[in-house]
């Protein structure tokens, strides 16, 4: 038998949303007449927008014709994307972005896990306290987390967020090489304001830090001054991998596609000294590892950004969000404190009188048929809360909120 990487021994046992959906399915066998309302797992329920449909319809038939069909598209994505990204998401927003800094992939997941190919293992990996718990997982696969003890792994520092400081980190007061944030924050759905991602990208840029930041909620912005892009911060280029996703802006869950800005300004060093732009690698890392994202989900992605498809991301979103407007509201009425549902379609609450995340769970679960995922989950000051997503129908959310509310009068 061959020797296996022995860092899977000390993950939790399943991811976060695999083990939550196994308790709910238990919960459902157990319990077969209760309709359970999903509020964990951020993943949406509106179907992919008609351009979309139109444009992933157009490319099979392209595919499926004898003068029309190509095999392999560029490792980086083709162009037609990445311009329009570019344009959109950046130009439009005054940002220079160049398109070839634009890395298409199949989703914010893999380019979070997969980036890690590029920076060394010695790196020390600072990572808000909760957050996703992919930047987590992914460091202690790599080796990068040390070992587990109270919660916590030796070798990751830990950026703590609660109330206290309205969910925003301090700055590392140790060493960090590479800082992970999330903007609209999974799960704690807080907004970031520019003066406040300032002092990050100054921060970086003196010590030489790399910024992984995760914006795959920029959509759910809607306040004046909340960030949407760290590149919206002078010098942020020469510091910060930015990762989007079309999952949550357009309904992309099952389809896949994402993008990574890896700017050309930004720049490592090899152990010999030598500079090297950190696209290079990332460009041989995805060159040799990656064939690219499909080109039906391409040309799908391409589609958004038509002016039927910005019109059908803002009426999406919006609708998201006022379902987690609603969450929001209920869980405040029950005597919960709630935060975000803002400039994020995710809600963090807490009971605060001492019940543990995942207690919370059962109890949403068992007495209302709603799911949420437990706080503890994202890491050890999410205890104690519980996340819920504003990703259900409307009809599901009040419906789960309409149970919560009579059952708690
Ligand atoms: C979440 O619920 O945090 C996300 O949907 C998970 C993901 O995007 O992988």
């Amino acid at each position: 038998m061959i020797q296996v990487n022995d860092n899977f021994r000390h993950l939790p046992v399943s991811y976060l949303f695999s083990e939550v959906a196994r308790r709910i399915n238990a919960f459902k066998s157990e319990h077969p007449s209760t309709e359970v309302v999903r509020m964990d797992i951020g993943d949406v329920t509106r179907p992919l927008f008609p351009s979309v449909v139109k444009a992933m319809h157009e490319a099979v038939d392209e595919l499926g014709s004898s003068s029309r069909f190509h095999g392999y598209g560029p490792e980086q994505g083709y162009p037609f994307l990445r311009e329009a990204i570019a344009a959109h998401d950046y130009h439009g927003r005054g940002i220079d972005i160049n398109p070839s800094d634009i890395f298409i992939s199949d989703g914010a997941k893999s380019d979070l896990g997969n980036l890690g190919d590029v920076y060394s293992r010695d790196c020390k990996v600072a990572i808000m306290n909760p957050a996703y718990p992919v930047y987590v997982d992914d460091s202690v696969i790599d080796g990068r987390a040390g070992v587990f003890h109270d919660g916590r792994w030796s070798d990751i520092l830990y950026l703590d967020c609660d109330p206290d400081n309205h969910f925003m980190p301090m700055l590392p007061t140790g060493r960090a090489d590479v800082i992970f944030l999330c903007f609209p924050n999974n799960p704690t759905g807080e907004g970031i304001s520019k003066r406040e991602l300032k002092r990050w990208v100054d921060y970086a840029r003196e010590k030489g830090n790399l910024i992984i930041y995760d914006s795959a909620y920029e959509a759910f912005v809607r306040e004046d001054g909340i960030v949407r892009s760290i590149y919206e911060i002078e010098g942020a280029e020469e510091v910060a991998i930015e990762i989007r996703s079309f999952s949550k802006t357009a309904g992309f869950t099952g389809l896949r596609c994402g993008y990574t800005v890896v700017p050309s300004a930004l720049k490592g060093r090899y152990a010999n000294g030598e500079e090297v732009a950190l696209r290079t690698l990332w460009n041989r890392r995805q060159t040799t590892k990656f064939n690219g994202a499909s080109y039906i989900s391409q040309r799908a992605a391409a589609a958004v950004y038509t002016p039927e498809g910005l019109e059908d991301v803002k009426r999406n979103t919006d609708y998201y969000m006022r379902n987690a407007e609603i969450i929001r509201d209920t869980f405040r009425k029950i005597g919960f404190r709630a935060y975000g549902g803002e400039n994020s379609p995710y809600v963090w609450a807490t009971s605060g009188d001492g019940r543990d995340s995942w207690e919370l769970f059962t109890f949403f679960l068992e007495n209302f048929g709603f799911s949420t995922t437990p706080g503890s989950g994202f890491g050890s000051k999410g205890e104690g809360y519980v996340r819920l997503t504003g990703f259900n129908s409307r009809e599901n959310t009040e419906k789960g909120m309409s149970r919560l509310l009579e059952r708690m009068k």
